[in-house]
């Protein structure tokens, strides 16, 4: 399973990418509002950082199929031909996804919320899509449930259309899906740092090096 980041902070994104294996980004409108600068410009500093093999989603703002072509020329135009344009699965959205396919623009169906949505996306020729676990679960519904029903439903009809799942409030729900073998999550950095934050490997790590300080009296291997 891929990991990705859902966020775009460039600090945040730098720190993640730093310590932990990441395999690109992923934003939406609300998110790039977050960091109160121009879209482009946000977007293009985590294009520059992450490199171009990196995957990268950007989302259109358009509401018909035809505005949606041109918000995904431009989001190709300015930040490469790899990168993967977010479309909301409505049905304006299944006609611009069509449309994109054929023209090579690979695509993510987004706001997803049922099963129905994301094979129509995957019909559509959409490469990926992005059910939304946390809020579907706070809808009073499985958010993993539905998306381990996604990947039934493409892999009981030869569908290539990959998961990204987004929307996580928690490291079980990343777990319970990689688990399953998914393709992606697109994860937030608190939540990707809340993975290992559990104190009792820091005490394991702390004890080793309190041995090691009394049988040494150095504090690492390089020191002896
Ligand atoms: O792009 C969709 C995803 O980022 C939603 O996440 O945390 O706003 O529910 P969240």
């Amino acid at each position: 399973m891929k990991l990705l980041i859902d966020d775009a902070n460039i600090a945040a994104i730098r720190r993640i990418y730093d310590l932990y294996p990441i395999d690109g980004v992923t934003t939406n409108p609300s998110i790039l509002a977050k960091t109160g600068k121009q879209p482009f410009d946000v977007l293009k500093e985590i294009r520059d950082f992450i490199g171009k093999d990196a995957d990268l989603h950007v989302q259109v703002l358009a509401t018909d199929a035809a505005g949606m072509l041109k918000d995904a020329e431009r989001i190709v135009k300015e930040l490469g031909e790899d990168t993967i344009v977010k479309i909301p699965c409505i049905p304006e959205g299944f006609k611009a996804m069509k449309a994109l396919s054929q023209k090579g623009i690979r695509t993510t169906g987004t706001a997803i919320y049922t099963p129905m949505q994301a094979y129509l996306a995957g019909k559509a020729g959409a490469s990926f899509t992005a059910p939304y676990i946390n809020r579907i679960d706070n809808m009073g519904y499985d958010g993993v449930a539905v998306c381990k029903e996604i990947q039934d439903i493409f892999d009981n009809n030869g569908m290539e259309t990959q998961m990204l799942a987004a929307s996580f409030k928690n490291s079980q729900q990343v777990l319970e899906l990689a688990e399953y073998g998914i393709g992606c999550a697109t994860v937030s950095p608190d939540v990707i740092e809340s993975f290992v934050a559990n104190p009792a490997i820091y005490a394991a790590v702390d004890a080793f090096i309190k041995d090691f300080e009394t049988l040494t009296g150095k504090s690492t291997m390089a020191e002896l």
